[in-house]
Formats: C-alpha cells, structure tokens, sequence
C-alpha cells in the first residue's frame, strides 16, 4: 500500500451478551462490565477506500451500502469521525469511500452497529498501521476495540473471540473499561461450538434506540443495585466457564435478560420490548428444557427477537425442536441459525 491511495477489507461479526451492558458514562464509558460471545455468521463486511487530499479542516467520505449510496447513515459515521479524530488525527487527509453490507438480512431487527462499528474501525487501524509499521498485534487489535467502543458500546466485544469482556472487572485480568480483551481464563469444551439460534420476533425498527436505553439508567431507582448484579453475574460466571455448569450458566443469562428487560421496564419513560411471541418461545423453552433436561437456553437484547443458547452436542435435538415449535412464531418463519466465533477477518 502507498500512504496516498489504497483499500483495505475487514468483516466483523456481530456478538451477544451474556451479562449486559445497559448504562453508560461520559465517553462511551460502560456503567458496568459486560460479558460476550462474538459470534461467527451474523456480520459486516466492510471495505475502506482511502485516497490522500488536502487537509481543509473537514471530513470527506462517500458511503456505499450493499452497493448503493446510502446517506441516512452518514451523520453516524460523521459521528464517529468527530469522536475518534483525537486518535486518528490523519482523518482529514483523506478522502473514504466506505463500502459495506452485511451478511445477515438487511430489516432483520438484528442491530448491526456492533459489527459495523468494529469493521470500520479495523479498517481505520489498518491505515494507521500503515502510517506506524511498528505497532504490536495487541496495540492493534485494542486500539481497534477501543475506536468501536466509541461508535457502539457493545462494538468493542466483537473485534475478538470467543468470550470477550468489556468493563473493569477486579477477578478480570486485563479487563478495561476502554476496550473489549478476550476471555483471560479457561473455558470447558461445552462452550466449544456454541450454538446461538436467532429467532426473528419482530423484524421492524427497534423502538427504543440504545442511546435513549443507556440515558433511562441516569436516575434510575435501581440503576446502582443493577450495576453491582452484574459485576456479581460476571464473577459468578468465572468458574462456570471454567466447569462447564450449563445449570448455573442458563440461570445467569436468563436472569440477565429479564433483568435487561426489567430495567427498560422500571424506568422513567417504560418500555415493553417484548412481544407476545417473546413470550410464547421463552415459555415453550422452559417446557422443552423441564421434559427433556436439554440445556437449552434464551437470551435477548434490546429488542423482542430470541436468541436461543446451546451447547453443539444436542444441536440436531434443538433445531429439531425450534422448527416443531417456535418457527410459528417468528416473523415469516424467519431464523438464523449462528455460533460462537473469533471476531474480525482481515482479506
Ligand atoms: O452498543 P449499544 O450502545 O447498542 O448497546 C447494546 C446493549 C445491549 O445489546 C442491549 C446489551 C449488550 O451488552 O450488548
């Protein structure tokens, strides 16, 4: 590559939260740690075309969407100019053609600014690298992590796999609240494979923006008791990665998520993101899990779509089930069937 023109290639996939992260600080700071597994299907494929101009003091891109134009989502990347300039202070001299589309269908309900924040930002380091040849591979890859935390909290935890952390955590080595670090610890063999089955509820625009999410914890009666749970979760989680416990693990993620959802809930305005259909499958899952002690498990995000958890063992028996019992539910039938990945690909 010359520093006055090229392009570089990076996909990065989306990831799910196991602990969530639901509040947030000044600068994208995270109220509390956050636990993920970066996923391998669901993902933005994002090519960044540089070419060197003069620095008038403005930034210059064009952004392409699956090929065509798409000017509702400049002022998110204009954003995310302004925020990561101090750290990028190249930015200016260039002119971009961002080029991106992701894999996962484009009205899904699957929010894609967590692997489209972290694509862009692995492509903007790799400029970087070009500017700085002599940056270490875990400079890189935190620095990049760091960037995607400032366009999308949750970005940061998909720039790595397979297990990432995102958030001070004392039990936590490494652990940071400025970017996501994979997982320091041993992990059993059951999380190996790990099966996420998304099931698309609702497949309009999410009602509540995660920006608005984050704000309702500002003064929430329970924001303080919410954000020590979760430093507690997290812990607990600790020696159950590392056991395998699938009893204890689905009793902290289904907790997690309800409690999510408990807090857009309790707020000040309140929300119901879930659907009826949310309900009927966490409700059909429970059965299935009771009668056939499969440990089968259901997480959800800011939203009403189910992801459904799993170990790859009793994958046959679980799809087997999904589509007798909760296909009926989603939206046209519509699923997507991922699992736990190792986070960005540069090509
Ligand atoms: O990254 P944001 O600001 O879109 O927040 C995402 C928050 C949840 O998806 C609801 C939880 C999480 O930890 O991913």
């Amino acid at each position: 590559y010359s520093i006055d023109q090229g392009s570089f290639s990076w996909s990065a996939p989306s990831n799910i939260a196991l602990v969530k992260y639901w509040g947030k600080k000044e600068n994208q700071i995270p109220a509390n740690p956050s636990v993920s597994f970066t996923l391998n299907n669901c993902k933005t494929i994002t090519v960044l075309a540089f070419a060197k101009k003069q620095n008038d003091g403005s930034f210059s891109f064009d952004l392409l969407f699956e090929g065509k134009p798409k000017e509702d989502f400049k002022p998110k990347i204009q954003k995310f100019l302004e925020r990561v300039e101090a750290y990028l202070p190249f930015l200016k001299d260039y002119h971009f053609t961002i080029d991106t589309q992701n894999t996962f269908p484009h009205s899904s309900g699957i929010a894609s600014s967590a692997s489209g924040m972290a694509a862009l930002a692995m492509n903007f380091m790799s400029l970087e690298k070009v500017l700085h040849p002599t940056m270490t591979e875990d400079y890189f890859y935190s620095k990049a992590s760091f960037l995607a935390r400032l366009g999308s909290g949750s970005a940061c935890r998909s720039v790595k796999g397979q297990v990432v952390v995102w958030g001070n955590q004392a039990n936590i080595k490494g652990s940071s609240n400025l970017y996501g670090v994979e997982y320091p610890y041993t992990i059993h063999d059951t999380f190996k494979n790990f099966q996420d089955t998304i099931l698309l509820v609702d497949k309009g625009e999410k009602q509540v923006s995660s920006t608005l999410g984050h704000d309702l914890m500002h003064d929430h009666p329970f924001a303080e008791r919410r954000f020590a749970q979760a430093h507690e979760n997290l812990d607990k989680l600790i020696p159950i990665f590392k056991n395998g416990n699938l009893e204890e693990f689905i009793a902290i993620v289904e907790s997690e998520a309800l409690t999510l959802h408990a807090m857009m809930m309790t707020s000040m305005p309140y929300f119901i993101l879930m659907k009826p259909n949310t309900l009927q499958i966490i409700n059909a899952i429970w059965k299935f899990r009771n009668e056939t002690k499969i440990p089968v498990c259901f997480t959800l995000d800011a939203g009403a779509n189910v992801h459904v958890l799993y170990p790859n063992a009793v994958k046959e028996k679980v799809l087997q089930f999904i589509k007798a019992e909760l296909v009926d539910y989603c939206q046209n039938g519509q699923y997507l069937c991922d699992e736990i990945g190792n986070g960005a690909i540069y090509f």
